[in-house]
């Protein structure tokens, strides 16, 4: 199985953020998790952008590509991208979207959410643990 997995803006700074919010793993130790220690038997392609029109590229770019899913976490372009979402409706491969934090108890402007129903599923609140269940639940499909 292929797996596209993209970080949106800040999320390379992670180890350095609030580890309240989102622990203190970096992206670095994030990546080794998902593809050494829990599924090595997923071929993950692991992008990271602090710009949204490079993020917009790659999904574009992922449509002549062989990938059976896709994993976004947007960071805060969840809350503001409906070019990100646009980008997204073009895939007819499964989509999650992922959030470390839990969105939904957070600031009030954290609710608003474009990518959430373009994707299947979304997972969030359990920091390394939102991007476990949401690749189970990608292999699940699969099933
Ligand atoms: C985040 C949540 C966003 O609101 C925030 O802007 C981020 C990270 C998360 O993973 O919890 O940068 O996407």
């Amino acid at each position: 199985m292929n797996i596209l997995v993209i970080h949106g803006p800040n999320l390379n700074m992670l180890g350095k953020r609030d580890p309240k919010l989102y622990g203190a793993f970096t992206l670095e130790h994030l990546y080794e998790e998902l593809s050494t220690n829990h599924f090595p038997e997923i071929n993950f392609t692991f992008f990271q952008s602090n710009f949204e029109g490079e993020i917009i590229e790659v999904i574009q770019q992922s449509l002549e590509e062989s990938y059976d899913a896709l994993l976004i976490n947007p960071g805060a372009y969840s809350h503001t991208s409906i070019a990100i979402r646009d980008a997204l409706e073009l895939l007819e491969i499964p989509k999650v979207e992922v959030h470390i934090s839990d969105v939904e108890n957070r600031e009030s402007f954290r609710k608003v959410d474009y990518i959430k129903d373009v994707c299947n599923e979304r997972f969030m609140g359990k920091k390394i643990d939102s991007y476990l269940e949401a690749i189970q639940y990608l292999l699940n499909l699969e099933d």
